[in-house]
């Protein structure tokens, strides 16, 4: 039986290798995508999760959810590892998609037409989920479970010395989001970033004669280049995609029940993920967080999924 899933994110180069997964997976059925700002800005988002569906053109389209502007929020980006257009500076052509819903709106009409049987899967800033959450106060106890690409356990961040990105742009409804009743896995920076992908993993993308396939070597080199020139490493992070491997295959990760919450003021500690992991914890317990994935199984399943997904969009 597929798992009902929405995808909030913000695409980002992982974020669309994430979707053209989800699209084609028969695990998967893949009731929305709403975008949120986060690496591109809010309107830029939107048109390119447009642009990543229609471009794949799947056999069911999702419902799409306009990102908004979002008050209050880091005025930061990641353009520079997934370029200005956010997906490579490819120029990717979209339809006018007319009367867009906002997407904290698709979001609680997806979970309220199926309470209880939807997971909502975060690729970016938690920005759509904690409007989501103040839009219908009962929604966080109707989604079945929240599953969140972000963090670090450890302090070590990436956009900041301790922050990761997606908690650092929108630290207040990131802290919004831990401290809700809602069911939530995350898969933070210390598990997604010990699956590094080589340029073998070029190699064993779908054909490039394939809708997947061909999309995929046209966003992809563009993250190799900005890894080489900019971090000085030979191989990507693609965070989004780890995460969605763990809806895939949940069994591929060891998760540990922890407490934590989000540093909303600080001024170098803005954005980080604390977790209280005293010998005895004085926070309840509010979140089952990934702590080990063996790499080559997470890539092995993402390639068979983006093979699936090849065999699905074959030909253009
Ligand atoms: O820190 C990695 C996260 O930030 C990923 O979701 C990436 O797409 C960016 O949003
Ligand atoms: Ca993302």
């Amino acid at each position: 039986m597929a798992r009902k899933v929405i995808i909030d994110c913000d695409p980002g180069i992982d974020d669309a290798v994430a979707i053209s997964m989800a699209l084609f997976d028969p695990r998967i059925d893949l009731v929305a995508v709403t975008a949120t700002a986060g690496n591109v800005p809010a309107e830029q988002a939107s048109r390119n999760v447009q642009a990543i569906i229609e471009r794949l053109d799947p056999p069911r389209f999702p419902r799409l959810g306009a990102a908004t502007f979002a008050e209050g929020c880091a005025g930061t980006d990641n353009r520079l590892m997934h370029g200005d257009d956010g997906l490579g500076n490819q120029g990717f052509v979209v339809s006018r998609l007319h009367h867009q819903h906002p997407s904290e709106k698709v979001i609680c009409d997806a979970v309220r037409a199926d309470p209880h049987g939807v997971t909502l899967v975060c690729l970016g800033p938690l920005t759509n989920i904690a409007r989501a959450f103040q839009r219908d106060p009962e929604l966080p106890v109707l989604v079945d479970r929240l599953v969140i690409s972000g963090g670090c356990v450890d302090g070590v961040g990436n956009v900041t010395a301790v922050a990761e990105f997606n908690m650092f742009f929108d630290a207040n409804s990131a802290r919004t989001v831990f401290r809700s009743p809602v069911t939530k896995t995350l898969v933070p920076l210390d598990v997604t970033r010990t699956v590094r992908l080589t340029l073998d993993f070029l190699d064993r993308l779908p054909p490039e004669t394939t809708r997947v396939g061909g999309f995929l070597r046209r966003i992809l080199p563009f993250t190799y280049r900005a890894y080489h020139q900019r971090l000085g490493q030979e191989s990507i992070l693609l965070h989004d995609v780890v995460t969605l491997v763990s809806v895939l295959e949940p069994a591929l990760f060891e998760c540990t029940e922890m407490s934590g919450d989000v540093e909303t003021r600080g001024e170098l500690t803005l954005g980080l993920t604390v977790f209280d992991r005293r010998h005895s914890p004085q926070w309840r317990a509010n979140m089952d967080v990934a702590r080990r994935a063996d790499p080559e199984k997470v890539i092995d399943c993402m390639v068979n999924s983006l093979s699936l997904a090849g065999s699905a969009a074959a030909g253009e």
